[in-house]
């Protein structure tokens, strides 16, 4: 990790400002290093896009939710020439730059970076498909945004979503962790502005037909310690393909 980086996360969040005040502040300086020291500690990400990606239609209009430097829509590559309209959207204007750079070093010309909160954003047409990769801890009004993305999409649609977690005490999620590590991972990531618990799997659990649905753990690179993470692909409204 390089050292602005790593001076960054450790001061943490910016405490003050509007939450678009406080990413820039947090990302401005690592936008450049954001896909190198990210590679390792968020897991999932290729097998959930792809997961998504195998259930579009030819024309599936899709967006990302949090795209950050638009690093997964590098898994949707194969797809991309089939596709229809894919958004990225992201509140962080620093790491939309570095977007925008990808979407035109690449030519990718049905991909569109929109500076966007997520929890108000309307897409120009109803999407086939929508994905949150570890954006939905970093939206403090993560339910606002979920909802909005939920009634962006077209019923039969799909929501994928990867991202850290902690299940509850009750036995009510796919596994139930320690009390340790429900303790230690929220108090871990809350200093970086990143949110976990249960609710935002129960919520999504609850919101569709689950069709794809992984627990695990993954490296914290550099203190040998392994993190809670999900991905899950559901289909909201009545169930059809594409
Ligand atoms: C940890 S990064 C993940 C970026 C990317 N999805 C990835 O997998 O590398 C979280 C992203 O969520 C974005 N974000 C946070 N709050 C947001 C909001 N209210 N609306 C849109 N994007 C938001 C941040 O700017 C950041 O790019």
């Amino acid at each position: 990790m390089d050292a602005a980086t790593a001076w960054r996360m450790v001061r943490g969040m910016p405490r003050q400002g509007t939450h678009q005040e406080k990413l820039s502040g947090f990302y401005a300086a690592q936008a450049d290093r954001y896909d190198t020291v990210r590679e390792g500690l968020l897991h999932g990400r290729d097998g959930m896009v792809a997961a998504l990606a195998a259930r579009l239609a030819d024309g599936a209009a899709v967006a990302e939710i949090g795209c950050g430097t638009g690093r997964n829509l590098e898994c949707l590559g194969p797809h991309l020439d089939r596709l229809g309209p894919v958004w990225a959207v992201d509140l962080c204007p620093p790491l939309l730059a570095k977007c925008r750079e990808r979407i035109a070093a690449r030519g990718w010309e049905r991909v569109e970076a929109v500076e966007a909160d997520a929890t108000v954003w309307v897409p120009p047409r109803p999407l086939d498909a929508v994905f949150f990769s570890y954006s939905l801890t970093m939206i403090p009004p993560w339910r606002a945004a979920l909802d909005r993305a939920l009634a962006n999409l077209r019923p039969g649609g799909v929501i994928g979503v990867v991202d850290f977690w902690v299940s509850g005490s009750d036995g009510g999620d796919p596994e139930r962790h320690g009390a340790w590590t429900r303790w230690f991972w929220p108090r871990w990531f809350r200093h970086d502005g990143v949110h976990l618990g249960p609710d935002r799997l129960r919520a999504l659990r609850a919101a569709g037909a689950v069709e794809d649905l992984r627990t695990d753990r993954g490296r914290i690179p550099g203190i040998g310690l392994s993190v809670p993470w999900f991905s899950l692909v559901a289909r909201v409204g009545s169930p059809s393909a594409g």
